[in-house]
């Protein structure tokens, strides 16, 4: 059996560790060649798909990014694309392929498995948004540097007696603003899921002033809106799944809270440092279990499916089931994190 790996969407820590166990397990266990497709979904429209070896996966468990590339190609966006994805596959001889992707390139995997393509899925968003999974690779790293860029910007926030602005990923949910904001000791935190008026975030802010405390952190994921406005873009350019890209609303809160308290507020973008460098030990044995398996779906031909994590294991979920639709926060758990608020 012949079987090529992609990566598609935003980078997410952990994908090294995915692509390394189902090419070592691929190999040893099932005797398959394997390849891997440089950029995601552009390379299997361009036939940009060279074979695995052992070597190829040596020493990449504790990198960032992903060896094989990627990119927000989306091949029902490109006139002919399908079709050449399919054509690629009878040129390389594959007889399988793995997406490794969030929402968008699991989305396309679905759409080409329906028009013929075998395809297994493996989820991957530092997002967290995914339906069918409790959680996915990228994740942990994510809110593990988040909640330390937290920490460190409390010392400086408390030494200069400021509000601190922290704007952090998160299009549709706002999974890594609530879990590095309660783990980061936030004052506030603003989701997309959750609009808010400026007076509320402040009678908290005020009500902790009250109590001596002369500095405060917001976190706001940058998908998050105010009461009566919008989401904030960087430029209004859609990608080739319809996204524009997001940010400012740091800036545009950091102003209004500044305006009602009358505190010096400084607004802090971590951005993609939250998608660099080293995935945690979390994030590399997620990978790892994803990885071994999405090569065991292959070998079982169980396409149109992807591995997920349900509590602590691993179970098989429809990629049809995981795609358009995002897994929010509940009420619940945003009442949790606002008892910690002001
Ligand atoms: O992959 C999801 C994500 O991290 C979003 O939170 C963010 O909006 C987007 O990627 C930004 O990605 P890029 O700047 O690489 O297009």
């Amino acid at each position: 059996m012949r079987v090529a790996i992609l990566c598609g969407g935003g980078d997410a820590p952990g994908t090294n560790a995915v692509i390394r166990a189902i090419v070592r397990k691929g190999i040893m266990n099932y005797n398959y060649q394997m390849f891997g497709v440089e950029d995601g979904w552009k390379g299997m429209i361009d036939g940009n798909i060279a074979p695995m070896d052992m070597n190829s996966i040596s020493g990449i468990l504790h990198r960032g990014g992903t060896i094989l590339g990627t990119s927000r190609t989306n091949p029902f966006k490109r006139e002919g694309a399908p079709q050449k994805v399919l054509e690629n596959m009878k040129k390389f001889s594959l007889d399988a392929l793995i997406a490794i992707g969030g929402d968008d390139t699991l989305g396309a995997a679905q759409k080409m498995f329906e028009i013929g393509l075998p395809c297994v899925g493996v989820p991957k968003t530092i997002d967290n948004d995914l339906a069918c999974t409790d959680y996915t690779f990228g994740f942990n790293t994510a809110v593990s540097i988040t909640t330390e860029a937290l920490d460190r910007l409390h010392t400086t926030a408390e030494s200069h007696k400021r509000v601190m602005v922290v704007e952090v990923m998160g299009r549709h949910a706002g999974w890594i603003a609530l879990e590095s904001g309660i783990a980061g000791g936030a004052d506030y935190i603003l989701i997309p899921e959750k609009t808010v008026d400026v007076e509320e975030i402040c009678t908290y802010l005020k009500r902790r002033h009250a109590r001596g405390k002369k500095f405060s952190m917001v976190v706001v994921a940058e998908g998050a809106k105010l009461r009566g406005g919008t989401e904030a873009v960087s430029t209004t350019e859609l990608d080739e799944f319809g996204h524009v890209r997001l940010g400012g609303i740091g800036q545009i809160l950091g102003k209004e809270i500044e305006k009602c308290l009358g505190i010096e507020t400084r607004v802090v973008v971590l951005g993609h440092l939250q998608r660099g460098g080293s995935p945690t030990a979390f994030d590399r044995i997620l990978g790892t279990k994803f990885g071994l398996a999405a090569i065991d779906l292959v070998a079982d031909g169980k396409f149109g499916q992807m591995p997920a994590l349900n509590g602590n294991k691993i179970i098989t979920a429809s990629i049809k089931d995981a795609v358009g639709k995002q897994k929010v926060i509940s009420q619940d758990l945003y009442e949790m994190a606002k008892i910690f608020f002001g």
